[in-house]
């Protein structure tokens, strides 16, 4: 079978879903799967990209990207023929043969918020991971929020702050965000990987903060910071109407860092350990492995997610977010608490593509 790996994409996580193609090209079943890659540049452009996973390796010193190489992929119509085809650079048009399925490695905004599903399912293309529902849900923050707390699920206390009324009656919305407590976290609605996030104590630089929020995104979330361990929980549909099935925990370790930034996450920044599974009591385990099969159902959830929690010190599960497209290179929870689920990086993908193609 024939399958498009499509990454990149206009989103401020434009590297890190390259560098998930790089994990992903490595480990994919070569055996099984025909591989066309195809990127999608900073400026949402669609090009035929090179099957070099080194290429795209995740290396803090120069994320990967994809860069316009003047080819042009274009998708199949919902006619029946699945014919990819390219116009390369000369204005040659080459047929790139058939595909079976896209596997979208697209994390953000017009790949993880149900756009390019949508795209997807209006071609009649078959795709694997999220629908457009869970996506659109999951990606904005403000809306996962109301769906987990419908199905009885914790989340960080907090405010969802339109740009306007920022601009309106800021002394409001200090004052708003003063009631919320001490340290505080800001954040895009709609953003991943810690992009425009910041923790503020005591107020200070609240206004920059909240301005870095608002360069990213119209809504922002301000959040009590919840005192407690951050884990989180791999979620794979099941196949053949199978129940949904979660991954034992794994834990965000901050030795050093007051908290996971992009730095820590990417650029190799010191201080945060990424462990699975978890050293948690197996009653906390198994708590946490229901409540991310919940929170999964509870916004539809179709193909995966990362179900990220704080677990309190009194042992309440607090849900912070779902990722519909979680981080997927080799140093990535999602991958790694599979592994220590007993699915291998390789099986992992191939359960995701074989979710796409039912
Ligand atoms: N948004 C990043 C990729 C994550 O959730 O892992
Ligand atoms: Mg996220």
């Amino acid at each position: 079978q024939t399958v498009a790996v499509l990454f990149g994409g206009r989103s401020s996580e434009h590297s890190i879903s390259s560098a998930t193609a790089g994990g992903v090209l490595t480990a994919i079943d070569r055996d099984r799967y025909d591989v066309i890659p195809v990127g999608i540049t900073r400026e949402g452009a669609f090009v035929l990209e090179q099957d070099d996973p080194a290429k795209f390796a995740l290396d803090a010193a120069k994320l990967p990207e994809v860069v316009d190489n003047g080819t042009r992929v274009s998708w199949p119509q919902p006619n029946g023929d699945r014919h990819l085809r390219v116009t390369l650079d000369d204005g040659s048009d080459v047929d790139l043969g058939e595909i079976d399925v896209v596997l979208p490695l697209l994390h953000g905004l017009h790949g993880e918020d149900g756009a390019i599903q949508g795209f997807f399912d209006v071609l009649e293309i078959p795709y694997a991971g999220g629908g457009i529902l869970d996506s659109a849900v999951s990606l904005d923050k403000h809306f996962t929020k109301l769906a987990l707390t419908a199905a009885g699920i914790s989340v960080a206390p907090g405010i969802t702050l339109r740009r306007a009324q920022w601009e309106r009656d800021a002394d409001a919305v200090r004052a708003a965000i003063d009631a919320l407590g001490d340290v505080v976290f800001v954040k895009p609605a709609s953003a991943g990987s810690s992009v425009g996030v910041s923790r503020v104590v005591g107020g200070v630089e609240l206004d920059e903060a909240l301005r870095i929020a608002f360069d990213e995104d119209d809504k922002v979330l301000v959040e009590t910071s919840v005192a407690g361990r951050e884990v989180e929980v791999g979620v794979l549909a099941g196949r053949g109407g199978a129940p949904a099935r979660a991954s034992l925990p794994g834990e965000i370790v901050l030795t050093s860092r007051s908290f996971y930034d992009f730095e820590g996450k990417y650029l190799g920044g010191e201080g945060v350990d990424v462990v699975c599974p978890a050293d948690l009591d197996e009653d906390l385990i198994e708590r946490l492995r229901e409540t991310a099969v919940r929170a999964f159902e509870a916004v539809d959830g179709k193909g995966l997610a990362r179900v990220d929690f704080f677990v309190t010190p009194q042992g309440e599960l607090v849900v912070n977010e779902l990722n519909t497209m979680p981080g997927f290179t080799p140093i990535s929870m999602f991958p790694k608490c599979w592994i220590a689920t007993g699915l291998s990086y390789g099986e992992l993908i191939t359960e995701l593509i074989e979710t796409g193609l039912e």
